[in-house]
């Protein structure tokens, strides 16, 4: 696989239109079209962040039936070019109507039925807390989201060891019966759940650029790792600053997406380029077990002093 760089005056480096030995395409324009000149069975996982219809700098306000029925055609779409084995993640908030009494609307409600009415099956609903956001006044401040995680087929990928986090007691062994004297628990570490507590991207944030609201590489390191295998083509249609991308750089995916905004596409192509050289800082939020002083036990989760 080779990095192309068949653009001139501009400042990406990767190609724009796709092709499947491309290690990273950056499609300048409306997911839409890209997704239309896809073949089918491409993508081995869809990881994205819609606009959510609220007003962002990103975003033109349409009738909230309009936004429901045009994501439903994205979905579609990204749903008859993914991989039998594939997942889609699409994760999202809420959207509030603030002409009408700002009354709330989930998204992920709203969304299930453009996944399910197609035959694909959902795995997890992942709540997705942050403690930082917008305060409210007239109701309580808004600290999750939500990622609808939906499978093609009942064979799907799924690799767990490489998100597992530490047990809580690592060392902990059964002390009666035939497993007497063996850890009790996978010395792996254990199921993340689904309940992912990771800081959402705000200023102090190392991962911060002008996007207003970028993911943290993370939490699509946790999807990626988990539900794609080395080479595999992971597809962002909403990409903003390329997030999806770059953590797909770092786990050794292909991967490819799409933005409408210029300067966001610029920024992607700059952090996807870093992760690449492996330049790329990040904030890597897998908990970490401190054992008490005197435990027995090192600072490394999976390990036992003897
Ligand atoms: C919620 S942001 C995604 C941010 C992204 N997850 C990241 O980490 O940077 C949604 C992005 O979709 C882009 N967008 C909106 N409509 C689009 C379309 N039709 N095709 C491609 N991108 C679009 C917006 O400009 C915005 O940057």
């Amino acid at each position: 696989m080779s990095i192309q760089t068949n653009l001139t005056n501009t400042n990406l480096i990767f190609p724009t239109t796709f092709h499947e030995d491309n290690r990273v395409t950056l499609f300048d324009g409306d997911c839409e079209v890209f997704l239309n000149s896809l073949p089918p069975n491409s993508l081995q996982l869809v990881v994205t962040s819609p606009p959510y219809n609220v007003g962002k700098e990103y975003e033109t306000n349409i009738p909230f039936d309009e936004y429901i029925e045009w994501q439903d055609r994205i979905i579609g779409l990204c749903i008859e070019k993914l991989k039998d084995q594939g997942s889609i993640c699409w994760q999202v908030g809420n959207y509030i109507d603030r002409k009408n009494k700002n009354e709330v609307f989930p998204l992920d409600i709203y969304l299930y039925n453009s996944f399910k009415s197609r035959g694909l099956q959902l795995r997890n609903r992942i709540i997705w807390h942050f403690g930082h956001g917008l305060h409210a006044n007239s109701r309580f401040s808004g600290r999750y989201e939500t990622i609808l995680w939906f499978t093609k087929t009942d064979d799907y990928v799924f690799n767990l060891d490489p998100v597992r986090v530490p047990q809580k007691y690592p060392g902990k062994k059964a002390y009666k019966g035939e497993k007497a004297g063996q850890y009790s628990s996978n010395p792996l570490g254990k199921n993340p759940s689904d309940v992912w507590e990771i800081p959402n991207v705000k200023s102090n944030h190392i991962e911060k650029t002008e996007h207003p609201c970028q993911f943290p590489i993370s939490l699509v390191n946790r999807l990626i790792t988990s539900m794609s295998n080395e080479n595999d083509l992971v597809f962002d249609p909403f990409m903003g600053v390329g997030t999806t991308l770059a953590a797909s750089a770092i786990n050794n995916r292909r991967s490819a997406g799409c933005e409408i905004h210029r300067p966001y596409l610029d920024i992607a192509a700059t952090r996807v380029k870093k992760a690449l050289n492996n330049e790329l800082s990040f904030r890597d939020d897998k908990p970490v077990y401190e054992p008490p002083v005197g435990s027995g036990l090192t600072q490394n989760p999976f390990t036992i002093e003897q």
